[in-house]
């Protein structure tokens, strides 16, 4: 089936879906597709129900009853029937939804998109799928109905098939839609001035929407539209953009007390990366943060790295760029950003903190993906099967040093170090440290000898770097690699 035009990337996602809804076995099957927000979930189901003739129901925050009857209603729609079927309980509705694939020699696509609104109403609709799929029943060997449930809420969609759940096992499509990778994100953008789309991934990070809906396809001219166009979009108190970091926070159904939250958030994206420094941040007791940073973590917006030196130990990242950009600049200017007049002077006295917060940490990311993603084994001198950051401590010099990026390989071989600086021009004294810390590596009994050396720059390098490189001391890895090298 041929992706539809409307649809940008997402080969992969679109084959596994179609793939899915054609299959030509009898016998009702089961899908399931997640994903954050705003990432195009509800796109590629309604885009596959119009391209195969399938059933699409979107829920919202409903009543049983009422559930049902909006789903007789568009059920009605979409088979012609002049008057609705009376639905009384979800066993009757799963039944009129198998029929629905019942005497075709095709797969029919049946979509309840926003399941977990369906199942706040009903807690018992997974079971009642279950049922209805009961091998033996009919209802379910008569018909080709394949049923898809979708949802953004990640903790409880993957708890649909796990553990004891009663749909475990059940599943013949289990499929994610992740965000974009920032290349993607840059051609989605459709910016190829790779400073530019560095920057603007910085503020909007790999979500699709923020480019459609959410900003209405404004995108910056050029480089020198970059500040405008922040403070046309995120920094405007009348887009949707400008809230949008708080709202993917409220969206998480399992969040009574969004104050620690939002300051769990705000520690993390401030740097402090361990659990005692955010507890000290926000001032609760270690212990309590427990359950707010699993719901976090779960939601997929923070993430917790392995130190790639010191397993023991792990830090924690934001994992959208929109809400570390938030924290950073948005959040303690908010009294100021309410006279949309005073974006530009509120901007322009946050320069630091973007530098520093956002476009500091976003770059060093988008290191460590290309390294993980794209680097070649050619550049690393090998595969990497992990790539992260690491911390490694001097004991002779009393001193800690900050790796941003460390591949290392199946046997645990370091393959590669770096240091990734965004606002300056990176010289020889940036590839001394690495040699030394190399060297420092190898006396801790780390097998790091032939380690590169990754000198990592947004504003270039010095001549003497340069030169350094062609003799493979160094390798140097710029913006235009990044989004185009290997
Ligand atoms: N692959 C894509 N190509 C083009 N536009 C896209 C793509 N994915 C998402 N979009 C844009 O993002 C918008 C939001 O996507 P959509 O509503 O499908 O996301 P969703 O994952 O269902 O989000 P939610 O969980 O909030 O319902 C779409 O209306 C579309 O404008
Ligand atoms: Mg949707």
């Amino acid at each position: 089936m041929e992706k539809p035009h409307a649809v940008f990337d997402r080969d992969w996602e679109w084959a596994a879906l179609s793939e899915f809804a054609a299959d030509r076995s009898s016998g009702a099957t089961l899908g399931i597709v997640a994903g954050r927000r705003r990432q195009g979930k509800t796109l590629l189901l309604q885009e596959l129900c119009a391209a195969t003739g399938g059933f699409y129901f979107a829920a919202t925050e409903a009543t049983e009853a009422e559930s049902l009857r909006l789903v007789a209603h568009a059920h009605a729609q979409h088979t012609g029937l002049p008057v609705p079927l009376a639905l009384s309980s979800w066993e009757q509705a799963c039944d009129a939804l198998l029929a629905l694939g019942a005497g075709s020699d095709i797969g029919v696509p049946v979509v309840l998109d926003e399941f977990p609104y369906l199942c706040r109403a009903s807690p018992a609709l997974p079971s009642i799928i279950q049922k209805a799929l009961g091998p033996r029943r009919s209802e379910r060997t008569g018909s080709r109905s394949r049923l898809i449930l979708c949802g953004s809420a990640l903790t409880f969609m993957g708890g649909l098939l796990s553990g004891a759940a009663p749909l475990r096992g059940r599943a013949g499509l289990d499929l994610t839609v992740p965000t974009f990778d920032p290349r993607t994100a840059a051609a989605f953008w459709n910016i190829d001035d790779w400073p530019l789309a560095f920057r603007v991934h910085a503020v909007v990070g790999d979500t699709p929407a923020y480019r459609r809906e959410y900003v209405r396809g404004d995108t910056p001219v050029d480089a020198s539209d970059f500040d405008a166009w922040v403070c046309r979009t995120v920094l405007n108190p009348a887009s949707p953009l400008h809230k949008e970091a708080r709202y993917l926070l409220a969206e998480e159904a399992d969040i009574r007390d969004p104050a620690l939250y939002h300051s769990v958030l705000a520690a993390v994206a401030d740097g402090h990366s361990t659990r005692g420094a955010i507890a000290r941040y926000v001032g609760r007791p270690d212990d309590r943060l427990r359950h707010p940073i699993t719901v976090l973590e779960d939601a997929g917006l923070i993430v917790r790295e392995q130190d790639a030196l010191r397993r023991a130990r792990s830090r924690y990242r934001i994992a959208e760029p929109l809400i570390t950009f938030y924290h950073a600049v948005i959040r303690p200017e908010r009294s100021r950003l309410q006279r949309p007049e005073a974006a530009a002077a509120v901007w322009s006295d946050s320069q630091e903190r973007f530098a520093s917060n956002v476009l500091g940490p976003n770059f060093e990311q988008l290191c460590r993906w290309w390294t993980a993603t794209h680097a070649s084994p050619h550049t690393l001198g090998g595969q990497p099967t992990r790539v992260g950051s690491g911390v490694i401590n001097d004991a002779r010099q009393k001193a800690r040093h900050e790796l941003d990026v460390v591949a290392t390989d199946s046997s645990g071989r370091i393959l590669a170090i770096g240091e990734a600086k965004v606002g300056t021009v990176m010289n020889e004294g940036q590839l001394s440290r690495l040699e030394r810390i190399r060297d420092l590596l190898v006396q801790t009994g780390h097998d790091a000898g032939d380690a590169r050396l990754l000198c990592c720059s947004a504003r270039g390098f010095t001549p003497p770097l340069q030169q350094a490189a062609t003799t493979g001391r160094a390798t140097l890895v710029d913006l235009a690699r990044i989004y185009t090298g290997t």
